[in-house]
C-alpha cells in the first residue's frame, strides 16, 4: 500500500505562526508536527510516501525529510498549487499511486496508542476504511452516523446538526479504484473535492467500513494556536511520564525492520549531541540488550 501525506493548505488559523513555516512543520513540544502522521503510517508497515505541499512550502518539507532513504523508507514529493479539496490528493499523486491501494493521512493529525492502524492496514483487502471517533465538537468535522448494529447509515461534512458525536479523522484507506472515483467528482460549493463525497460513495457501492477508534486512542488536531498547545502539552506530559518518546520515524523504522541495528546507529551517530539523540540512544542499547520485543 502506498501512502500518502497532505501537508499544504492555507493554515490561517495559525496566521502568524504560518508566515514563518506551514502548519506541519510546526513544532509539536519537541518534533515537527509532521514526524507524527508519518511515524503513525511508518509504524502501520507503509514504505512508499507521496508527501503533498504547496509550491512554497515543498522545498522546506524536502530539506527535512529528504528522500526517505536514511529511514529505510521512500519519499516522492508533489506540488498542490491550491487547496482545492483533500481529494485532489489522489489526482495529484496518481502516477504515484499507479495500481496499488492507499492510504492518506493529514499532516495535522496526530495520534497515540492503541494497534487499531497496523491491524487495519495488515486486514485491509479492497473497498475503503475510515475511522470514527467520539468527540465533543463533531459539527468542525465529517460525521459518521451508525445503525443499531453498528455499520454506518450516514456521512455528513460538517453538519450543522450533527447526527452522531462520531467524527472521522484524518486517516483514509483505500483500494485503486479510488483514483477513478475523485476523478468523477464535481468541486463542492465551497470550491474543493471533498473527502466525505469518496466515502460517501464507497457507503452507497457497500464496500465502506468504519472502524470506531477506542478511547485509548488519543486524536488531537493541531490546527487552531490552542490545540497546537494542547498537543504540545500531551506529548510533553506522556514522553516525561513514560520516558519513551512519541513520534520518531527513527525508532518506528527500527521496530518495524525498516532500518537494521546496526542502520540506527549509524543514523542515531551523525545527529547533534541533544535529548533526541540521547533518547535514540537509548533505545538501540535497549534493543541490543533484548531485542524488538522488550524495547
Ligand atoms: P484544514 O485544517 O481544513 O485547512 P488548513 O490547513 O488550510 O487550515 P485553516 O483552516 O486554518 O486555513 O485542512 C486539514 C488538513 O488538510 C491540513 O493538514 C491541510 C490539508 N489540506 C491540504 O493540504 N489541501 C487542501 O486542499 C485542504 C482542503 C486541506
Amino acid at each position: 500500500m502506498k501512502g500518502l501525506i497532505l501537508a499544504g493548505g492555507a493554515g490561517s488559523r495559525l496566521y502568524p505562526l504560518t508566515q514563518v513555516a506551514s502548519k506541519q512543520l510546526q513544532p509539536v513540544y519537541d518534533k515537527p508536527m509532521v514526524y507524527y502522521p508519518l511515524t503513525v503510517l511508518i509504524a502501520s508497515g507503509i514504505r512508499e510516501f507521496c508527501l503533498i505541499s504547496t509550491p512554497h512550502d515543498l522545498p522546506r518539507f524536502r530539506q527535512l525529510l529528504s528522500d526517505g532513504s536514511q529511514w529505510g523508507i521512500a519519499i516522492e514529493y508533489r506540488e498542490q498549487p491550491k487547496p482545492e479539496g483533500i481529494a485532489q490528493a489522489f489526482l495529484i499523486a496518481a502516477d504515484f499511486i499507479g495500481s496499488d491501494p492507499v492510504t492518506l493521512i493529514l499532516g495535522d493529525n496526530i495520534f497515540f496508542g492503541g494497534d487499531a492502524f497496523p491491524r487495519a492496514f495488515a486486514e485491509f483487502q479492497s473497498g475503503a476504511t475510515i475511522f470514527a471517533y467520539r468527540v465533543h465538537d463533531p459539527e468542525r468535522y465529517g460525521v459518521v452516523e451508525f445503525d443499531a448494529e453498528g455499520r454506518a447509515v450516514s456521512l455528513e461534512e460538517k453538519p450543522a446538526q450533527p447526527r452522531s458525536n462520531y467524527a472521522v479523522p484524518g486517516v483514509y484507506l483505500y483500494d485503486n479504484d479510488v483514483v477513478t472515483i475523485v476523478r468523477s467528482l464535481k468541486p463542492s460549493s465551497r470550491g474543493e473535492l471533498e473527502i466525505t463525497d469518496v466515502n460517501h460513495e464507497y457507503l452507497r457501492r457497500g464496500t465502506l467500513q468504519v472502524q470506531r477508534l477506542s478511547r485509548g486512542t488519543a486524536w488531537l488536531d493541531a490546527g487552531t494556536s490552542s490545540s497546537l498547545h494542547d498537543a504540545s502539552a500531551y506529548v510533553q506530559t506522556i514522553e516525561k511520564r513514560q520516558g519513551t518518546k512519541l513520534g520518531c520515524p527513527e525508532e518506528a523504522a527500527l521496530y518495524r525492520g525498516f532500518l537494521t541495528l546496526e542502520q540506527f546507529e549509524t543514523l542515531v551517530a551523525g545527529m547533534p549531541r541533544c535529548e533526541y539523540q540521547d533518547y535514540l540512544s537509548g533505545v538501540a542499547t535497549e534493543v541490543r540488550r533484548v531485542g524488538i520485543q522488550g524495547a
